[in-house]
């Protein structure tokens, strides 16, 4: 029987020192999210995103725009964003309207606030390992989980399945930074089963429900689940079949309460490490 990895706990714990960090400053950290339109998913993200903050003693500005603004219109809020000093970093909510192309406005957000580490000059920082502002937060949040179980990446083998800008890209970089072996997978990959049972440490960021079977992972591996789909009758579940699984493996994550917490708990330690990084020279002694 594995260990079940609890989300709920770590983030609940680094969230803690978060707000304690932040108590110590006499000055807020601010996040700015943008939502375009009204879906009902995204409004609940973004609602969350600003109950915790508050709850941190941060400030939170959230900016909800219509659904037909503009490129150009959006582009100009953000343009506001980025010269408003009071703000530390930027969220744009995705997705966004098809009438506005998305990479344009991730492209409009400065890099120096860019909270999501979204922007293209971020993620290449990423890609040749350099020092960057911040790193993408489900991929931090999943790092996170690992440290704190202990589990070290270096040398082994590392399959993730899924290759969204979000999650899977910069995930697979950050893991190789990390000196992992490391296989990107995704619809087109051929043998899927062959390479996950390769895998020392098997990711999934698909969106499937119960697409990992257990003939698929090897004994004693370490499972990150990181599909969310909501059933029907409002049922969430993961990527990983997860009864059949967790009985071979030796660590995995569960469908809610694993990966899930963890990436807003990373956006609050992005704002705070941003907020820092802008105010350098305010703290120096
Ligand atoms: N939509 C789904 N996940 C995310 C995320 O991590 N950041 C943003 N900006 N939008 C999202």
């Amino acid at each position: 029987m594995a260990v079940i990895i609890d989300g709920k706990a770590v983030s609940k714990k680094i969230l803690e020192q978060v707000k304690k960090e932040t108590e110590g400053f006499g000055k807020k950290p601010c996040l700015a999210v943008i939502i375009v339109g009204g879906d009902p998913a995204s409004k609940i993200y973004v609602n969350n995103k600003r109950k915790t903050a508050l709850e941190l003693g941060f400030e939170s500005i959230v900016k909800e725009l219509p659904e037909n603004i503009s490129e150009s219109g959006l582009i100009e809020e953000i343009e506001k964003l980025n010269n408003d000093g009071k703000v530390n970093a930027i969220l744009v909510q995705l997705p966004l309207p098809k009438h506005i192309n998305s990479e344009k406005i991730i492209e409009t957000i400065k890099p120096g606030k860019d909270v999501d580490c979204f922007h293209p000059s971020n993620v290449g920082k990423i890609a040749v390992n350099s020092e960057v502002f911040v790193y993408p937060c489900t991929p931090k949040g999943i790092l996170s989980l690992l440290e704190e179980y202990g589990i070290s990446v270096e040398g082994k083998n590392a399959v993730v399945i899924g290759r969204s800008n979000i999650v899977g890209r910069p995930l697979s970089m950050m893991l190789v930074n990390k000196n992992a072996t490391v296989t990107l997978c995704h619809s087109k990959t051929q043998n899927l089963k062959e390479i996950t049972k390769s895998a020392d440490i098997l990711i999934s960021a698909v969106g499937k429900p119960k697409f990992i079977k257990r003939e698929m992972v090897k004994d004693g591996a370490v499972v990150i689940d990181v599909g969310i789909t909501r059933d029907e009758q409002g049922k969430l579940s993961g990527d990983v079949d997860f009864e059949s699984v967790k009985d071979t493996v030796s660590f995995i994550t569960p469908v809610p309460g694993g990966v899930g917490p963890m990436t807003i708990c990373s956006l609050m330690q992005n704002t705070l490490e941003l907020f820092k990084q802008q105010n350098q020279r305010f703290w120096k002694k």
